[in-house]
């Protein structure tokens, strides 16, 4: 499954069943979170059978069976949020590409893993992952329209941009965010509250890999 691929059959999945991310999946989901790592100086944790962090009440509310998810915690700067989700869903397009469920879960705190951070850190969201009971249902979208600005005529790589970005979750699924082109050079803004720089960072890498990043700059 390709990348696009995997990005348009994503969708949250909340209930999941008690099959275990075990051999290959496991392998192959570590190295993904490792290269993350490795490329982006953030200190992603997958923890996997842990059935407390998920079982509040609270969390029985909307969540079942979940059991194993990223922790995202990066050095606590201006950039963290940012890069916590585009680095967070590289992996939740990763989960997919091997037949796991995802979701994004900002009401988690995570605390109980604060003591595993190194000295200046802070967790930034958890995401939460396994095998769904279902595959989910994709989200309403609003129109492309009010999601870009171009002057001129669209290139055909910004539309393929745009689509990516309109297949990515953003938290209350508000779509808050806008992408201004100007030449090459393209500029992404987003106004969700405390969740804006998380949701810019998730729909900065679907547009990325939706228009192929040799074809523009980011402002
Ligand atoms: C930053 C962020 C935080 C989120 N937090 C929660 C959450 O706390 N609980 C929850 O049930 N869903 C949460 N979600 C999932 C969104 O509700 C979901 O992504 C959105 O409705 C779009 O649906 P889709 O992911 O199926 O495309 C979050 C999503 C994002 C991007």
């Amino acid at each position: 499954m390709d990348t696009i691929e995997a990005m348009k059959k994503r969708n949250s999945v909340r209930r999941y069943t008690d099959k275990k991310i075990e051999g290959d999946v496991l392998t192959a989901l570590q190295a993904e979170v490792d290269k993350c790592n490795d490329e982006s100086g953030l200190n992603i944790r997958l923890v996997t059978d842990d059935p407390d962090t998920f079982n509040s009440l609270f969390a029985r509310a909307m969540f079942s069976g979940t059991r194993n998810f990223f922790v995202l915690a990066g050095k606590d700067d201006a950039d963290l949020d940012e890069k916590a989700g585009f680095y967070g869903e590289r992996l939740v397009i990763k989960a997919q590409q091997l037949g796991l469920n995802t979701c994004w879960a900002a009401m988690f705190s995570g605390k109980k893993f604060s003591s595993k951070l190194d000295k200046g850190e802070r967790i930034a969201i958890v995401v939460s992952v396994g095998y769904g009971e279902t595959q989910g249902e994709p989200h309403k979208n609003k129109p492309m329209e009010s999601l870009y600005k171009v002057d001129g005529d669209m290139p055909d790589w910004f539309r393929s941009g745009m689509e990516a970005a309109m297949l990515a979750p953003t938290a209350m699924n508000r779509q808050r965010f806008l992408f201004t082109l100007s030449g090459n050079t393209v500029k992404a803004e987003c106004n969700n509250g405390r969740y804006s720089k998380i949701d810019l960072g998730i729909v900065k890498y679907h547009f990325e890999i939706g228009a192929g990043a040799d074809n523009f700059r980011w402002a």
